[in-house]
């Protein structure tokens, strides 16, 4: 299996020898992997789902997968990144679906890390308190439910696909459970993941409360993420703990989300990274945008990693100035935006030009998928390869913008 991209061989022929000798800028064009482009800057990662970890085709992470395909897309994925996130499978619903100690399932997020350790990758977890994908034993109890207006069981109160109503834990009850899942899950990958996304998600998008409205926050109160980052720190000290948010991009949820780390970095609660998940569009943010985004983040002295990577083209996606992604971000309607291929290499330059500008802080850029087919956002063809894992336009694009990369001397 031939796992270069063909276009772009490092082979140097006549011509590329001629190249070289005439200037030592023409040699980074040459570069056909997006590990070694950016080699120098940050590590260049993917979520990989389930059929990739495992080698073989089952149905997981809504993702349908015919075996070559299977082989093809671990290929693909060895050959371009040095850093794996796992795109479900050491979420709390499926490594913990049951309670208790014998409620694990360890096989897929077993397979995962292996994964990552046989290739020599940077590992990172994802996710360990998140209001979504938890089971709802984790949140029941004996204690009636509070009454609250407007109450709509399943509703979007617990944001999206969650929404448990039942009798509650107590606080206690669910610090103990939390501190039980932490300890197990990160305890079993000490040393082999090094990242982990400790909270996913906490801060509300919209309005003027700081969290969002979560069975973590209604149960335990607002020191559940601390708790969680505390946890964490006492099962792997040498892990770099991440709190994980999308749309950073928007400045109103960028603010809260800068108040809430400098609030828990007065209780020397041990955040260490922040994650800015990055699922934009071909629209926006611009290169300003970005760029203000991430000045801003730096404003907390901690690494950045960019997280969940990925351009929706699909032109019902493209009305991001709303902070809720799942109002927008995933929606694929509509066919994709005309000229959507160049729109999208366009707006990946973009963003790798922004990031390499911010590289002092930038240390993790992981897309959110090996190519389009497989992409939680399919229908927005969001990815730098197709469903044939063939590099389009916009891999080329990131990788030229390594290659012009004004500080450094290639
Ligand atoms: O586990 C069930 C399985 O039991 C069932 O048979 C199957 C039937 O469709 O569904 C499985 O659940 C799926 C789950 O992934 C785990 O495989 C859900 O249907 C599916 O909707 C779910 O989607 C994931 C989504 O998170 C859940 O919110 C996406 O694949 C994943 O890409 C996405 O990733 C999130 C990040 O974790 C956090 N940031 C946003 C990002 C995009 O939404």
């Amino acid at each position: 299996m031939n796992t270069q991209i063909q276009r772009s061989t490092s082979r140097p022929s006549l011509l590329t020898a001629v190249l070289l000798a005439v200037g030592a800028a023409v040699q980074a064009a040459d570069i056909s992997t997006l590990k070694d482009a950016y080699k120098d800057d940050f590590y260049v990662g993917v979520a990989i789902n389930r059929t990739i970890a495992m080698g073989t085709a089952v149905r997981a992470d809504n993702v349908n997968r015919h075996q070559e395909q299977v082989v093809k897309d671990i290929a693909l994925v060895k050959a371009q990144f040095n850093q794996i996130s796992p795109e479900n499978d050491l979420k709390w619903a499926l490594i913990q679906p049951r309670e208790g100690a014998d409620g694990y399932d360890f096989g897929p997020a077993d397979a995962y890390v292996n994964f990552g350790l046989s290739n020599h990758m940077y590992i990172v977890g994802h996710t360990l308190v998140w209001h979504a994908q938890t089971p709802n034993w984790v949140f029941a109890g004996t204690n009636p439910p509070p009454v609250m207006e407007n109450d709509s069981p399943g509703g979007r109160r617990f944001g999206r696909s969650f929404g448990y109503n039942g009798p509650r834990a107590s606080r206690e009850e669910l610090l103990q459970r939390m501190h039980d899942h932490i300890a197990t899950v990160v305890g079993r990958y000490k040393g082999k993941v090094k990242v982990w996304d400790v909270v996913n998600e906490a801060v509300a998008d919209t309005g003027t409360n700081l969290l969002r409205n979560s069975l973590w926050l209604q149960i335990i109160g607002p020191d559940f993420i601390a708790k969680a980052f505390e946890y964490a720190h006492e099962a792997d000290p040498d892990a770099i703990l991440r709190y994980n948010d999308y749309s950073l991009e928007n400045p109103a949820k960028r603010k809260k989300l800068i108040a809430l780390i400098k609030s828990l970095q007065a209780q020397h609660v041990p955040v260490m990274a922040i994650g800015s998940q990055t699922h934009v569009s071909v629209s926006s943010p611009s290169f300003e945008v970005e760029d203000q985004t991430l000045t801003d983040l730096e404003t907390l002295g901690l690494p950045i990693h960019i997280t969940e990577l990925d351009v929706n083209g699909a032109q019902g996606g493209q009305r991001d100035s709303g902070a809720d992604v799942s109002e927008n971000a995933t929606t694929t309607q509509g066919g994709l935006v005309s000229d959507a291929d160049q729109r999208l290499a366009k707006q990946y330059a973009n963003l790798f030009k922004v990031f390499l500008k911010h590289k002092q802080f930038v240390k993790v850029v992981t897309f959110w998928g090996v190519n389009d087919a497989v992409s939680w956002r399919f229908g927005g063809k969001p990815l730098l390869f197709n469903g044939d894992d063939q590099p389009k336009p916009a891999f080329d694009a990131v990788i030229k913008a390594a290659a012009d990369d004004p500080t450094i001397s290639h």
